[in-house]
């Protein structure tokens, strides 16, 4: 807790570690009252070392300090000295052992970082700085070290008892605890240690490596568990065969386990050979996850496989490297999805996420590049930047590169960095190395924040058969960063002809025309690119595929935008242009609910609706109207209730006018046999819920039964899910009925709790703030669990715009609230729910001072988190 402001780590201050740790071993005697930790770390100077103090510093934070040896010696007390934040040791030799034993306690542990009990079990959680909760200890990413661990605790409680690499040794003890030894082979920083202690259960299969070798596969779960684990196994087997032939990487340890923990900050944890999980990530069954649960559980079960080499066995030299691991694992991840369900429709879930999230951070006060360059508390700046940006601009490179040079880029980035501890430079050099090209420019993608914006010009000449495209590139100012340089932009561009099929495109100076599309390569602050032998005006397709993390300006009619919409070649620039389209009009309602929507936009829908050539999931992708949220962004001053008021009567609308079209989709698209997580089947099911609720925006009593029907049905959670939302929107008997036979069935299930309490914090109903007051005080909400947090109040003040953002300010008096309750029991999930508010500047004068007043109140309060801190202030500045 906060004594004075929190200091700022920068960046240019990186110096290497004065000393290493090559040997760690570590005893844990796990108790009901506390947990004693002993460790012997052997330590030398480092010979990189740029400075040389006397003394060992090393971090060490909630430790209760029973002994300390040097070399065997014990130190006396004017040997060292403890603070809040470690331990200093006077005067050490250049090579020694420290042995230190500590008590610690993870059953008062609510923070989720260090060694911690969720339920009846031990776990851990280190990343980025929880190592230090546990024991003293260089804990910093750039010491690597070999690990072997030894747990003692009772056998009855606790008989798996689990920590990284292979297993060496168990005993059996007098008195009814038993021990057991793991030794990992492989150095690593400490951050990716890990621990687990429980009474769990598993399920097994087994993968053999291209190179013959065979390794275990392990989920661990509690009890009940047992039999919704099948999906996450699928995955990781995918996942393994995957990373073989796209990277050319194989599994390096003789197991590979799981577990799965209920109270769990974030999404899972990458430790070496001991993956940690939020259930949300592991648990499926037909009965019980969604569609979205299981392409979840595939892409979380793929992201934290794929660390093993893009973070583990290549690490970061420091934290504001996180997106050398971060960004590329997206990345591969993202890549991974893509080829196991719909392509199109990946590209579209993941650009519509960075679209809401990472652009609103870039044009908020948190702004910060792919690799910042300061922070208060690293926590903080785990972040849709560092991810998914990052993640884009790794793309970006194998745009720019091509397939195979970009393969040629990794090759070399493992046979170059393998043991080490790297930064993104690195990354960088590999791919410029293995393209032959100087990508000195490309690099300032990850130093300089903000989301650039293009403004692009047409003009075709038809005497000469040209058709030139004028493109202008800046970026917006962001905290800290007034001026910016111009980006390396990969542009994809196509120019369709009348028909809508794309021109051949022949750049001036080129011999050979290429049909399709061209990867255009932006540099300066202006360019012009012109085609020639164009034999009519073209229409442009810009930014296919989303090249380029950039937002994209051209002077489009409506009539254009509905030919893309109709007839891109590329799924996401239709997409696209059906957004921009109906972002165009929402925003013309918002500024005058009586202007007229272009008849032309129906009629799209209506054929789009009804062309039947479309793939499902890609057509209920196109008729998914903007967000309230994301249609806020592009408004100087966000109008909440006049975006909520346009975007409801533009879907009521639609479902007047296309009733019957939208009902032959709902009846056509039923997907018939046992459920399946298929793409093919998800696109139905997403297409036909889409339908269903554009009509139940009708008062219809005909379709009312219709979604009563399908919740009854209780085909798969998928169709239940979305009926059940739709009725909660309603506050009629017939919902309260449903929502309560819903917690019936399903009192006894944490993750499908979460779901109840989700549809009831998004429901329209006017009450619905009261509504999840009282759910606050419900038997299965708890403070504590952050999925719990994420279900009930994160959902309200994320994803209910209009009841958040009530004018009388109660939503921010009760997110308020909510964060300094539990910024005393998790600054992680306390600092992710201020940011909530973080964007007040965007919003009405009354607004502003209600959100504003929120924050004061906040970074007022006495003992406030950094975590907090750090958001709260830097919002207000
Ligand atoms: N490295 C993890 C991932 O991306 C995420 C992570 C970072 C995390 N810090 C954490 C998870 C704290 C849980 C708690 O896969
Ligand atoms: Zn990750």
């Amino acid at each position: 807790m906060l004594r004075d402001t929190p200091s700022t780590v920068y960046l240019k201050d990186y110096q290497p570690p004065e000393f290493l740790i090559d040997q760690v071993s570590l005893q844990f005697d796990l108790g009901e009252e506390g947990t004693r930790v002993r460790s012997r770390l052997e330590l030398r100077r480092n010979p990189a070392a740029e400075s040389r103090s006397a003394d060992l510093r090393l971090h060490g934070e909630q430790l209760e300090l029973l002994s300390l040896a040097l070399d065997g010696e014990p130190l006396a007390p004017a040997a060292y000295a403890q603070d809040d934040e470690g331990l200093t040791i006077r005067q050490v030799p250049d090579r020694f052992v420290l042995e230190s034993e500590v008590r610690i306690l993870p059953q008062h542990n609510t923070a989720l970082e260090g060694l911690y009990k969720s339920g009846g079990m031990f776990c851990t959680q280190c990343e980025a700085e929880g190592f230090r909760k546990i024991t003293w200890f260089l804990d910093r990413p750039d010491v690597m070290s070999r690990f072997t661990t030894t747990i003692t605790a009772d056998k009855q409680r606790y008989p798996v008892l689990l920590s990284n690499g292979n297993p060496a040794e168990a005993v059996d003890l007098a008195d009814g605890r038993h021990r057991i030894t793991w030794a990992d082979p492989f150095p690593k920083p400490a951050y990716l240690f890990a621990l687990v202690a429980g009474d769990l259960r598993f399920i097994e299969d087994s993968h053999t490596t291209p190179s013959g070798r065979q390794v275990a596969l392990r989920i661990y779960v509690e009890p009940e568990n047992i039999n919704k684990c099948a999906h996450a196994m699928a995955s990781l087997k995918h996942a393994m065969r995957w990373d073989e032939q796209q990277y050319g990487r194989e599994y390096d340890l003789d197991i590979y386990m799981i577990v799965a923990v209920n109270d769990f900050n974030m999404g899972a944890m990458e430790n070496k050979g001991l993956n940690i999980f939020n259930s949300k990530y592991v648990l499926a069954s037909p009965a019980t996850a969604t569609d979205r649960d299981f392409q979840g559980i595939e892409s979380v079960i793929a992201h934290e496989y794929f660390h093993n080499w893009t973070g583990n066995r290549i690490t970061c030299r420091d934290w504001f490297q996180l997106s050398l691991k971060e960004g590329l694992t997206v990345f591969r991840d993202q890549e991974f999805s893509a080829d196991m369900g719909s392509r199109g429709v990946k590209r579209i879930e993941d650009v519509r996420l960075l679209r809401a999230h990472q652009f609103a951070e870039d044009a908020g006060p948190m702004a910060h590049p792919v690799r910042p360059d300061s922070y208060m508390e690293i926590n903080n700046f785990y972040t849709v930047t560092v991810y998914e940006k990052g993640a884009e601009v790794v793309r970006m490179q194998s745009n720019l590169l091509g397939p195979e040079a970009y393969r040629r880029g990794t090759d070399l980035y493992f046979e170059r960095f393998d043991g080490q501890a790297v930064t993104t430079d690195d990354f960088v050099q590999c791919m410029a190395d293995a393209g032959k090209r100087d990508l000195t420019q490309f690099k300032r993608w990850y130093s300089q924040a903000g989301t650039p914006e293009l403004n692009i010009r047409g003009e075709y000449d038809a005497v000469r058969q040209t058709y030139s495209l004028t493109v202008e590139q800046h970026c917006p100012a962001t905290p800290g960063q007034p001026d910016k340089a111009p980006f390396l932009i990969p542009l994809a561009v196509g120019l369709l002809d009348s028909k809508g099929a794309d021109l051949a495109l022949q750049l001036e100076d080129e011999s050979t025309p290429i049909r399709g599309t061209r990867m255009l390569e932006l540099s300066e602050r202006r360019q012009q690119f012109v085609f020639e032998q164009v034999p009519e005006t073209p229409v442009p397709s810009l930014l296919r595929g989303f090249s380029a993390p950039v937002k994209v300006h051209f002077d489009y009619s409506d009539a254009q935008l509905m030919f893309l919409m109709a007839h891109d070649s590329d799924g996401f620039s239709r997409w696209d242009a059906a957004q921009t389209l109906s972002q165009r009009i929402l925003l013309q309602l918002v500024a005058d609910p009586n202007s007229a929507v272009p008849t032309g936009f129906i009629d799209a829908f209506r054929q789009a609706l009804t062309d039947g050539s479309t793939d499902p999931a890609l057509l209920a992708e196109v008729l998914t109207l903007p967000s309230e949220s994301y249609l806020g962004d592009q408004m100087a001053e966000v109008d909440v209730a006049g975006i909520h008021q346009a975007r409801e009567w533009l879907k009521t609308l639609l479902a007047t006018e296309l009733r019957n079209e939208l009902l032959a989709v709902y009846r056509a698209n039923e997907v018939p046999g046992e459920y399946q997580p298929d793409a093919a089947s998800i696109g139905r099911r997403s297409l036909r819920n889409l339908a269903l609720g554009y009509l139940m925006q009708l008062d219809d009593e005909t379709i009312q039964q219709l979604c009563v029907e399908q919740y009854r049905a209780g085909h798969n959670m998928t169709d239940v899910i979305s009926a059940l939302s739709l009725l909660a929107d309603r506050d009629t008997p017939e919902a309260a009925e449903l929502l309560e036979a819903f917690y019936q069935q399903w009192q006894g299930d944490p993750l499908v709790l979460d779901k109840w309490f989700s549809l009831q914090a998004l429901s329209k109903r006017p009450d619905t703030l009261q509504r999840v007051q009282a759910l606050l005080k419900h038997p299965a909400f708890s403070i504590a669990n952050p999925n719990k947090v994420r279900a009930l109040i994160g959902a309200f003040c994320s994803g209910n715009a209009v009841r958040f953002h009530a004018a009388d300010g109660s939503g921010y008096r009760f997110l308020g609230d909510r964060v300094l309750e539990l910024d005393g029991l998790n600054p992680q999930v306390a600092s992710r729910m201020v940011r909530l508010m973080a964007r007040w500047q965007r919003y009405d004068p009354a607004r502003q001072q209600q959100m504003k007043a929120q924050l004061e109140r906040i970074l007022k309060t006495e003992g406030v988190s950094r975590d907090v801190f750090e958001i709260a202030s830097k919002s207000l500045e």
